[in-house]
């Protein structure tokens, strides 16, 4: 596990999520007719205006669309332009050997992070050859024995210097609101929400692939859900239909006590081009 102090404690620790960049080998490519690399480079020129002084970058799944190498290695070098070291898990686009056993890439998969007396928790979802997501035992056994080392756990505490925890993971826990994404999400959120519930160190569960921006409370728990910095998906809706809506990252701020303070942070002024007549993705 890595672990990260610093000496300003009285500031939040500051955290951004960069989600859905689906990046291809050929950086010309284009998903439903959104170049993929020029969003995703625009983004991260808005993080890099933004955010002067971030303590980390959780990368949320579906990094690459075509799991190249090539793909990766540009993810990693533009982000490399945020002064800030970063983490990542798979989503269903990506391939969880290349993101591992690349010696470039492997330092980046971390399962736990400690940031001040913050655990961040990362999930792999991803399901070999499948869209929906599940939590493997051993995933399942790493968020039990992760959330049963924070400080504050009901059924005590064998690390006093964790007091909070924050989950992230690829596939959402509660179902899309749009009709098509109903089979799509965590297929096995209960046993995931049944941890939760055995724990309250847990402020917030974090994830992507559904495109959109979310915030909201459910289960006891607070869920933010982070646009993609490509293409966004409509909520509410019967059938796939893509929302109009610019690419995007989100910030975190970690308080020491607990709190957390967030914002999704879209591209100003960026013309959207895509194929509106687009069936899926
Ligand atoms: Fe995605």
């Amino acid at each position: 596990m890595q672990t990260q102090t610093r000496d300003d404690r009285a500031r939040p620790l500051r955290l951004i999520q960069i989600t859905d960049t689906h990046l291809y080998r050929d950086p010309a490519a284009a998903l439903l007719g959104l170049n993929t690399e020029d969003s995703f480079v625009r983004v991260v020129d808005l993080i890099a205006q933004q955010q002067p002084d971030p303590d980390w970058i959780v990368a949320t799944g579906d990094i690459a669309q075509d799991a190249s190498v090539e793909a990766y290695q540009r993810f990693v070098d533009t982000i490399a332009r945020i002064p800030a070291p970063f983490c990542w898990i798979p989503g269903n686009h990506d391939k969880r050997d290349t993101m591992t056993r690349t010696p470039a890439f492997k330092a980046a998969y971390m399962e736990r992070v400690q940031l001040g007396n913050w655990l961040i928790i990362m999930l792999d979802t991803s399901v070999p050859g499948e869209v929906h997501g599940r939590l493997s035992d051993q995933e399942l056994a790493h968020l039990e024995a992760s959330l049963a080392s924070v400080g504050c756990d009901k059924r005590g505490a064998n690390d006093e210097t964790v007091d909070h925890a924050l989950v992230c993971l690829h596939h959402n826990p509660i179902p899309g609101t749009a009709s098509w994404m109903q089979e799509i999400g965590l297929h096995n959120a209960d046993a995931f929400l049944e941890i939760l519930k055995r724990h309250d160190s847990v402020r917030g569960v974090v994830y992507g692939h559904i495109h959109q921006a979310l915030d909201f409370e459910a289960h006891g728990q607070q869920f933010y859900c982070t646009p993609s910095t490509c293409i966004q998906f409509k909520p509410g809706v019967e059938d796939f239909t893509l929302d109009l809506r610019s690419p995007a990252y989100r910030w975190f701020d970690l308080h020491a006590d607990g709190r957390i303070e967030s914002k999704v942070e879209r591209l100003q002024n960026y013309e959207i081009k895509v194929d509106q007549s687009a069936g899926g993705y």
